[in-house]
Formats: C-alpha cells, structure tokens, sequence
C-alpha cells in the first residue's frame, strides 16, 4: 500500500500535518475525448491514489517533501514555473478565490508531504487526484461548504489556470463524486450522472504499457482547439451538438476529430446499456472499436500502445483500449475473471516493459 504521506511530513518537519487526505486515480473504461465537446463519459475510481498532509507555517514558503518529485521550496507568493508546487500554489488560490470569508491562514505559507501509488503521465489522473487531495486537506482546515461537484470544479480550475491544460471535467468528477467498483456515466452537457455496477464475472484489467506520455499538454490542447474549429465551422456550440450528415460536410483534420466525438457518444450509450443488460461482449466489442478511432480519427495513440491492442486482439480478451488523454500511458482490457494472470504474462512476453495497475 501507499506509504503514508503522515509519516513522510513527520520524519521531514519533526511535527504531525493538521490536515491529510486521499484522492484515488481514476480510470476511463469508455469515453475519451469527449468530455470537452460536452458528451458522454464513463470512468471508474481506481484504488490507488495520492495522499496529502499539510500544515500552515508563518515562512511565507511553500515547502514541499515527495518521492515522486524533486524536493522542493518557494516562495508562497511565486509564479507558476512548471514544477509540480503549481499544483500547491493553484489550489491555495483557487480555493480562496471561492471562499473569500475563509481564515487564508496558507497564504502565510504551508508545509507538505505527498504519497503516491498511482503512476504519473499514465491517464490514470493522478493530476486530479493531487488537486484533488489538495483541496480536500485545505478544506479540513479551512472548514467551508465544499460539496463533491464544486470540489471538481475549483480542480479543473487548477488545471485551466495553473498547469495550462483546458480539460474537461470527468477526471475530477470521478474522483470526487465516483463509487468504488462502479461505472460512472455522466453527461457532461447536462451534468447527469447515473452509478452502475460493473460485470460480475468480468474485470478491468488496467497495464501500464511501460511508455509514459509526451507532449501530451500541448496535443491535448491542440485537439481542443481543433474540435473548438469544427464546431465554429458548423455553427454549433460544441461537438456532440453535430449529427452524422454534418460531420460528413466537414474535411481533413476537422472530420476526423467530429467522427471521433459523435461515434464515441454513441459507444458510450450502447456500453451504458451492455453494463445494464450483462452484455460483457457488446462493451468490448465498443471497447476496440474506440481504440481504433481514438487511433485513426483523433491520432491519440502510439505505435507501441496500437501494437499492444493489436495483439490483445488474438488473446482471450473481450475489449480493449488505450484509456485516458493518450499519447502513451495505460490501456484497460476487459476479460474472464480468471484470466488476469495468463493474460498478463503473456502480454509481457510480447511487451517486455508493461506493469500490472489494477485489476478492477
Ligand atoms: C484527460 C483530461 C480529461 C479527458 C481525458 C480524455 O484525462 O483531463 O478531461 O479529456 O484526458 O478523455
């Protein structure tokens, strides 16, 4: 498990944190790309997760302790510079942005430790999971109305603001509202969420495929952007509002990413419906199909994670696909609960540096 980031904050300041708390990672078992074109998404917390302590201190400094990071310190007041205190200083300010009427007592400075088991750059969120974590420890200090929904979004705020990714808001609603072991549909348009729960007899199993992300900030936004492109091209608001006959009107780049986003909804809905009904074989089927439109349409994908799903292909698996933003990182499988270990190893015979996540 997860070494307590209590202990780390006590061996490095010689004095127990006022405040710590967990954030899961989350994983998208359908739905990707989609959250910023107002459609459909359906994601799932993971177990592993980031853990926060914190304490105010009258330095006027941010002094950080991690394993994961450099360690690191600066001043409270500091511009964003790229390091992982953005985070720090962009829920310290989001948070007191939207309650004014708080103590601010952190604005005077703050001492912190983070634990993590949940991989970086790997589309499992562990970015919301940290602002996440982050905003919950500043909460039990500060004490002040911060229910589930607008948790999320003063996280997504952090990331629009402070880290310069524009995402939607599924990761971080996932890990503040989502439930253990349960699908969370949600529709980013109307912000309906509906929890089911996942296959019996079928399980998620989550690989990281040994290569991490790249220049997923600036791509990430570069889809966003062009997605923002096709919509003003057909003079609706966002993507999801496009039916099939005017994304056929669109070209090139703007046609592939349209196609992605309406046939992604669209999976996500039968895959509502396959969780509903028991239908492991229909979810996986759609599994693949957005594999490969994640691939082809939004070119999201990799050489290495195609070829990992590829493979799985001819394996004794149901559905698979890269999850998340892409670029790298995890794919997620769907298989017979008994299968895990042989599926496992022989994906790692193929693909000598994937790592086991989850199994879920
Ligand atoms: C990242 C973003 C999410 C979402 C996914 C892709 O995880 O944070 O908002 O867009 O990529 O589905």
């Amino acid at each position: 498990m997860i070494n307590s980031s209590k202990e780390l904050f006590e061996q490095n300041f010689n004095q127990s944190p006022t405040a710590t708390s967990f954030a899961s990672g989350r994983i998208n078992l359908i739905g990707d790309h989609t959250d910023y074109n107002y459609g459909l998404v359906m994601p799932t917390p993971l177990s592993l997760g980031i853990e926060v302590s914190i304490t105010p201190s009258n330095t006027l400094l941010i002094e950080g302790k991690t394993a994961l990071f450099k360690e690191s310190v600066r001043s409270i007041n500091a511009p964003v510079d790229g390091s992982w205190l953005d985070f720090v200083t962009g829920a310290i300010n989001v948070f007191y942005e939207e309650f004014p009427n708080s103590s601010k007592i952190l604005k005077n400075g703050i001492k912190l430790a983070i634990s993590s088991n949940l991989p970086a750059n790997s589309g499992v969120s562990s970015s919301a999971a940290l602002e996440i974590s982050l905003l919950r420890a500043i909460n039990k200090i500060e004490n002040q109305d911060l229910d589930n929904c607008k948790l999320a979004k003063l996280a997504q705020k952090i990331e629009h603001n402070f880290i310069g990714t524009m995402c939607g808001l599924m990761d971080q609603m996932v890990i503040s509202s989502g439930i253990a072991k349960k699908a969370m549909f949600f529709d980013t348009k109307n912000g309906n969420i509906e929890n089911v729960s996942l296959f019996k007899n079928h399980k998620f199993l989550i690989i990281h495929s040994g290569s991490s992300r790249t220049l997923s900030k600036s791509l990430y936004n570069l889809r966003c952007q062009e997605c923002q492109g096709a919509s003003k091209q057909l003079s609706i608001q966002n993507l999801s509002e496009a039916n099939k006959n005017m994304v056929d009107s669109l070209e090139g780049v703007y046609f592939k990413r349209a196609s992605h986003v309406i046939s992604e909804n669209k999976r996500v809905e039968i895959c509502l419906s396959a969780l509903k009904n028991n239908d492991p074989i229909k979810f996986g089927e759609k599994m693949f199909e957005s594999h490969f439109s994640l691939s082809k349409n939004y070119e999201v994908s990799s050489k290495l994670l195609d070829n990992i799903i590829e493979k799985s292909q001819s394996l004794n698996i149901l559905g698979g696909r890269l999850t998340g933003a892409g670029f790298g990182g995890c794919c997620i499988f769907l298989i017979n609960q008994n299968d895990c270990k042989q599926i496992f190893d022989t994906l790692s015979s193929y693909f000598s540096d994937i790592k086991f996540v989850d199994l879920i």
